[in-house]
């Protein structure tokens, strides 16, 4: 009875996935639910495994191990009705060059069984959300990557898709072709569609998603809204230092309040759970050891800081 509330309270919900390739283990015990219309961001570095889990979210790829629910209906079960809902924008775009938006969206209308009598209305409602209603006549090939990007959300949305699986949407756009993306993606999002998304972008993930997981190496480093994994690695804040002369070796380790002493270049970076009373600490130790200090900085939480942390301790 739990399981089926918890699964009802969340669009998808995703258990113990698995899948290798060969040696590779691509996606490893992957859990994680989404919830009604919110923007979740599955953040992760190249080969990290968002692709393999995204297909598999969308039925193109076949688990080893675990499960996909749907609206509550499991993918493996019921693949159509599942299908029926979802759109999806895979990283390679699948759209025809030689067509225009128009007929890319009436094909993809074709392919979901839509009404030919209502099938071109939504089409050119489709056009004109994504403001690419002008342009609907002019073959795909002269469009920008940024243009050809918003034909490609215009085909997965024609079938009223509730949950729409965007990946890395906007890698190797320009500027503002991705900030186009972003509003698109923002805009989705209120008119009541559920949207997941890949992205390596940190800063695309802080500024879209509600919900970001940290994926490396096929495993899930963490779950949380972007404030929260700022707010868990404010514990591991670090000062960076660097003096008019190196101190003793070891030296800076035995400071009270220091983690963990880390030499970047002519600096120290020290994380610490108390920058303040660190510092204090280091100023009494230069005093002792007759020495100055070049550069001193505390170094707040950003979401970088938290991702690298995630990623680098999986290696
Ligand atoms: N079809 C495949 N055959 C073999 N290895 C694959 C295949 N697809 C993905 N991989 C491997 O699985 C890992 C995860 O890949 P992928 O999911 O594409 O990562 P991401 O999308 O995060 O960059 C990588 O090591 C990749 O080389
Ligand atoms: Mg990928």
């Amino acid at each position: 009875m739990q399981e089926q509330n918890a699964i009802s309270m969340s669009i998808v919900k995703v258990n113990n996935l698995k899948k290798t390739f060969q040696e590779t283990r691509a996606v490893d015990n992957v859990s994680f639910s989404v919830k009604k219309e919110e923007i979740f961001g599955f953040l992760g570095p190249n080969g990290a495994g968002k692709t393999t889990t995204l297909r598999m979210l969308t039925g193109l790829l076949k688990p080893d191990r675990g499960t996909v629910h749907i609206n509550g209906w499991n993918i493996d079960k019921d693949p159509l009705k599942v299908k029926m809902k979802l759109g999806v924008i895979p990283e390679v775009s699948n759209i025809y060059k030689d067509l225009t938006p128009l007929q890319n969206i009436l094909l993809a209308g074709r392919f979901y069984g839509i009404k030919r009598s209502t099938i071109t209305g939504k089409a050119e409602q489709l056009l004109q959300r994504l403001g690419i209603y002008e342009q609907k006549d002019q073959p795909v090939s002269e469009f920008s990557k940024g243009m050809r990007q918003k034909v490609s959300i215009a085909c997965a949305l024609i079938n009223n898709a509730e949950v729409l699986f965007l990946d890395e949407p906007t890698a190797g756009l320009d500027v503002h072709s991705r900030k186009l993306i972003r509003e698109v993606i923002l805009e989705m999002k209120k008119t009541g569609v559920t949207i997941f998304l890949t992205t390596h972008d940190i800063e695309e993930a802080n500024q879209l998603c509600e919900q970001i997981a940290i994926i490396n190496r096929g495993r899930i480093a963490a779950i949380d809204t972007p404030e929260n994994l700022k707010r868990i690695f404010k514990e591991s804040c670090a000062v960076e230092v660097s003096f008019d002369r190196m101190p003793p070796p070891d030296s800076l380790s035995q400071i009270e309040e220091t983690k963990h002493v880390e030499k970047r270049g002519d600096k120290f970076r020290i994380t610490t759970a108390s920058p303040d009373r660190l510092i204090k600490h280091l100023a009494s130790f230069a005093e002792k050891e007759n020495i100055a200090f070049t550069h001193l900085a505390v170094l707040g939480t950003s979401l970088e800081e938290v991702f690298l942390t995630l990623t680098e301790e999986g290696k």
